[in-house]
């Protein structure tokens, strides 16, 4: 299902409030991975109903090239829910990917939103399955459930962090989310990172990273998003198009890391195809059958991230 979007990048995951029709019109431009078109958070409550149709006009009218494009519909609590999905799904084209789901808190949601869409695509003239689904975990009954979250539906694509709304659903004495806490020895958010991460991991789903909120602070983003980085996120929101730029190349491996997976791939494959050994000594370190996965995670991510390779073993 939802077979374009699936396993495209997604490290820079740009949010464009669906209010704005001047945003929208920026947001072809901007060089991010992946755009969320906003009804949610961004908007203001008056502003929402009127939104619906400025995002479909946006999808339909501008040239989004081969971004991941997603909407952002309002949270099953609220009285928005399925007249987003209706509206935006049932007047965007084909050309819309995803919609993202807010505050997620029960495998009961995802299929409702999946039995939905299903409707829709049927009555809009779109490929049943077509549409697929980012879950957002920010709620404590959500982390509670990640596992049977992410297993809910074949629509789903991604499960991202919400660390704002989660920082305020765990009633942290913190006013800004997704940012550092110096008071805080270690990273308060690791449990949580590797929770989700988990779940998503063992259904198939690309995992990314929410908002930074200090949006005019490039360094602290990029001190900041090596977290995620290095337990295995795919990406992070980017709130402002700064934040884009900083995250394309956090997210990438670097061309050295690149080639050396490369390398890593022919000495193994010449260990085992060439010599019959299983592990064998690449310089100063022993690899085996699991170096090789950890190499092709680095390519299948360079390549998607461009690279190509600049040294043969
Ligand atoms: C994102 O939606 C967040 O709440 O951090
Ligand atoms: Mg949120």
């Amino acid at each position: 299902m939802s077979a374009r979007s699936r396993n495209l990048p997604r490290r820079s995951c740009l949010s464009i409030p669906g209010s704005s029709e001047k945003m929208l019109g920026k947001g072809p431009g901007i060089p991010a991975d992946m755009v969320f078109l906003d009804l949610e958070d961004a908007v203001a409550p008056k502003e929402k109903e009127a939104s619906r149709a400025k995002i479909a006009a946006a999808i339909r009218g501008n040239d989004w090239g081969d971004k991941v494009l997603c909407v952002r519909v309002n949270d099953w609590s609220t009285k928005w829910t399925a007249y987003d999905i209706i509206e935006v799904v049932g007047n965007a084209g084909e050309r819309l990917d995803e919609i993202m789901l807010p505050k997620v808190e029960s495998a009961a949601q995802i299929v409702a939103t999946d039995m939905l869409l299903r409707q829709v695509e049927i009555s809009a003239g779109l490929p049943i399955g077509h549409i697929g689904i980012e879950a957002q975990i920010e709620t404590a009954r959500g982390l509670i459930n990640v596992e049977e979250i992410c297993a809910a539906s074949p629509r789903l694509e991604t499960i991202i962090f919400g660390p704002a709304d989660f920082a305020a659903s765990m009633e942290m004495p913190v006013l800004t989310g997704g940012v550092k806490i110096d008071e805080y020895p270690g990273d308060h958010f690791h449990y949580v990172y590797n929770k989700i991460l988990m779940a998503g991991r063992a259904n198939g789903l690309q995992v990314i990273d929410g908002p930074f909120l200090h949006v005019r602070d490039s360094d602290a983003l990029r001190e900041y998003s090596m977290r995620s980085r290095i337990l295995g996120y795919d990406g992070k929101w980017a709130l402002h198009p700064d934040q884009v730029t900083v995250l394309n190349d956090v997210f990438s491996p670097t061309q050295e890391q690149f080639d050396k997976a490369w390398s890593i791939l022919d000495a193994y494959k010449e260990a085992t195809e060439g010599e019959g050994k299983g592990a064998v000594m690449f310089g100063n370190e022993m690899i085996d059958e699991a170096s090789r996965k950890m190499a092709l995670k680095f390519i299948s991510r360079g390549e998607r991230a461009g690279r190509t390779r600049s040294t043969q073993a």
